[in-house]
């Protein structure tokens, strides 16, 4: 089914960050969005499709990929887990060259649009891609991760991914809001040979502060 933004009520925010801007749509009611939308998965679990909010994580990654624009120049950039695409618009904005992905055609639709907006499509590209099904022929140098971490299933195939897609000297950055099952995930990390250092920044959603850290993610051999 082809998708529309107009099927959706919408409202529309701007992220302010050191260097600049980015306006992004975003779905007016996500928490009636979220209960439509919501299905059993093949397990028979609940499946809810956290993309039609936008998370403080991506905000605090966003303004941590600013810094990076010596880096980001031209390098090709993974993005797992887009959702409405806020940090991969920032590192198109360092002048990366990024591919965004999400399970979720609904949020790479919103992640496209988003990026038409800020003018940045030609530097943005857009994949229907399954962490457990990953579809890439090549490694990537930068690997971006806001948000992904918050099931424990979620966490082998992201592992996998990261050594399967992960350039040999290459940075993924994860960022999530502290959540008590998040030190699972990295002990993961550490136990599949990777190493990582975390920093911790402060940002303001909808008028609430929360404490967000940032994973800088590298092999334990480089
Ligand atoms: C909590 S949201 C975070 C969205 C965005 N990164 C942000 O921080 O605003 C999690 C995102 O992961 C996507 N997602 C969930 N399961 C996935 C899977 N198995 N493969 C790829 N993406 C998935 C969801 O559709 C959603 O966009």
């Amino acid at each position: 089914m082809k998708i529309q933004l107009k099927d959706y009520p919408l409202t529309s925010t701007i992220i302010k960050l050191k260097t600049g801007r980015v306006q992004l749509t975003l779905i007016k009611e996500p928490d009636w969005f979220l209960e439509q939308l919501s299905r059993e998965d093949s397990e028979g679990k609940l499946y809810l499709p956290y993309w039609t909010y936008l998370w403080e994580s991506s905000i605090a990654l966003a303004r941590h990929v600013e810094k990076l624009r010596t880096h980001l120049k031209d390098a090709h950039v993974l993005e797992i887990g887009c959702g409405f695409g806020l940090t991969g618009i920032v590192a198109c904005q360092m002048g990366a060259q990024v591919i965004f992905t999400d399970a979720e055609h609904e949020a790479l639709h919103f992640a496209e649009s988003n990026a038409e907006q800020n003018s940045v499509e030609q530097n943005a590209h857009f994949v229907q891609m399954d962490w457990n099904t990953p579809c890439f022929n090549c490694k990537f140098p930068y690997i971006l991760a806001a948000d992904v971490i918050y099931e424990e299933h979620h966490w082998t195939p992201i592992v996998t991914l990261l050594q399967n897609y992960l350039s040999p000297n290459g940075i993924a950055l994860f960022s999530e809001p502290n959540r008590k099952n998040a030190v699972g995930f990295f002990k993961v990390i550490r136990d599949n040979g990777f190493r990582y250092q975390k920093s911790t920044s402060a940002v303001t959603l909808d008028g609430k502060t929360s404490q967000v850290s940032i994973y800088t993610v590298q092999r334990e051999n480089n």
